[in-house]
C-alpha cells in the first residue's frame, strides 16, 4: 500500500485524475471501476477537461459502477446512474453499451446481482478501481460486517451512511434503505485500486483502514492485503495517522 498525504481535496483529485489519464493514454482499452460521491466529482471534472483537450478518449473504455440504490429508477436525480451521467458519461465519448451499472429497479435482485457478477467475470478483471471511503469505512456499499469474500448482492445501509447520504435526496424520506453493491471480494480482484478520502470526518476510518487490524468490522481494512493499492488522503483525513515515516507527503 502506498499512502500519499496531499494538502487538500483539490490536490488529491488532481493526483488521482493524473493517474487515470496516464493509464488511458497508455492503454485506451482499459476497464475502469467507478465510484460516486463528492470525492470523485472533481476527478471526473478533470477527466472531462482532458477529454475535451483530446488528451484521452473513452471510445474503447469499459466501465463498471460499484453500487446503486434499490428502488430508484435510473433517471431519478439521486440515483448513481444519474450521478454518472451528470458528472462523466454525458460529457465524454464512452459508448452507452460499454457503461455498466446495477439496476436498482430489477424485480429479481438476486438475478440482477448474478447478471452483474457474470458480466464482471466475462469482461474483467477491472484494471483500475476508483474508491471513496464511507465515514464508517465502507467501500462501495459494503457496510461493517461485510465478508471480505462477499460478492455482488443486496445490502442494508448502516445508520451513519443513511445520515451522511440523506443530503443527496431532495426529500430524505425518499432515500432507500437497501442498495445493490459489488462485494469486497469483487473489489479486491481489481488489478489496481486508488482510494481517496478527504476531510476530518474521514480521519477515523482512514487510520482504521491503514493502521488498524484487518477486520470485517472495518470493510476498507480488507484492502491492506491488496498488492497494488494507492491511498490518497488530505491533511485533515490523515491527522490520526501515527506511522508518518511510512507515508509520502506531497
Ligand atoms: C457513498 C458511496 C461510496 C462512497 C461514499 C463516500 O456511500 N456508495 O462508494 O465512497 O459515498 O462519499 P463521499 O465521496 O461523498 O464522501
Amino acid at each position: 500500500m502506498e499512502v500519499f498525504i496531499v494538502k487538500d481535496a483539490a490536490e488529491g483529485a488532481w493526483f488521482v485524475a493524473q493517474k487515470v489519464i496516464q493509464l488511458l493514454v497508455g492503454r485506451p482499452q482499459v476497464i475502469l471501476g467507478l465510484a460516486t460521491g463528492e470525492t470523485q466529482k472533481p476527478v471526473y471534472e478533470q477527466l472531462v477537461q482532458s477529454y475535451l483537450k483530446k488528451t484521452i478518449s473513452f471510445a474503447e473504455v469499459t466501465t463498471f459502477n460499484l453500487d446503486e440504490y434499490v428502488g430508484l429508477p435510473s433517471d431519478h436525480p439521486s440515483s448513481y446512474r444519474s450521478f454518472m451521467e451528470a458528472h462523466l458519461f454525458s460529457h465524454v465519448d464512452l459508448p452507452p453499451l460499454q457503461r455498466h451499472g446495477l439496476n436498482g429497479m430489477a424485480i429479481d435482485l438476486l438475478a440482477e446481482s448474478e447478471r452483474y457478477e457474470n458480466l464482471l467475470k466475462s469482461k474483467g478483471p477491472i484494471d483500475l478501481q476508483l474508491l471513496g471511503l464511507g465515514r464508517n469505512a465502507h467501500i462501495g456499499f459494503n457496510e461493517p460486517g461485510s465478508s471480505f469474500e462477499s460478492r455482488t448482492r443486496v445490502e442494508f445501509l448502516a445508520k451513519s451512511t443513511r445520515l451522511d447520504n440523506q443530503k443527496h435526496f431532495a426529500n430524505p424520506e425518499e432515500m432507500p434503505t437497501r442498495v445493490l453493491t459489488v462485494g469486497v471480494g469483487n473489489i479486491l480482484e481489481a488489478q489496481q485500486i486508488i482510494l481517496a478520502a478527504y476531510g476530518k470526518n474521514k480521519a477515523r476510518a482512514v487510520v482504521q483502514m491503514i493502521e488498524g487490524p484487518r477486520t470485517e468490522e472495518v470493510p476498507a481494512s480488507a484492502l491492506q492485503g491488496h498488492p497494488n493499492l494507492v491511498v490518497v488522503v488530505d491533511q485533515s483525513a490523515a491527522h490520526e495517522l501515527k506511522k508518518r515515516e511510512l507515508y509520502r507527503l506531497c
